[in-house]
């Protein structure tokens, strides 16, 4: 992942987030990944509970580097999963997980150079992304598990 422990996240200006919720409906039955998919669920929500706007950005910052790190660690099993099952879909999957570090990378980067409401605008990006690729493209694979 291209971010770095030093993100300066600027505090963020008081808005509700809402928060992530797991439901059986969402789960591929493959114990790993369900587990890996709950964690970032998690970590995302904490997040968001970090977020508000006496927050300490420091506890954003590192949150924020706690769950891009395990993105990344959740995409290369996916990926190395799908491989191994032989997925038809698995150029496609890797690109949608691609798309999805460089948009992060360039978020970041606005964080860095202290745009307004970026982080804001980082963790809306980040929750409906998440929610949206668990809930319909990860779904996609299941039934090759
Ligand atoms: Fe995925
Ligand atoms: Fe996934």
């Amino acid at each position: 992942m291209r971010t770095s422990t030093d993100i300066k996240t600027q505090k963020i200006t008081s808005r509700s987030f809402s928060l992530m919720q797991w439901s059986d409906a969402l789960s591929l039955n493959h114990e790993i990944i369900d587990e890996q998919h709950q964690k970032l669920f998690s970590l995302t929500n904490e997040l968001i509970k970090h977020s508000d706007a006496d927050a300490h950005s420091e506890l954003i910052n590192e949150t924020l580097y706690e769950l891009l790190q395990y993105i990344d660690t959740h995409f290369a099993d996916e990926e190395e999963l799908l491989e191994q099952m032989d997925y038809p879909k698995l150029e496609e999957h890797k690109q949608l997980h691609r798309n999805f570090t460089k948009k992060v990378a360039m978020f970041c980067k606005d964080v860095v150079q202290g745009k307004s409401e970026v982080a804001s605008d980082l963790i809306i990006f980040l929750t409906s992304w998440l929610k949206q690729h668990t809930a319909i493209d990860d779904q996609d694979y299941k039934n090759y598990l």
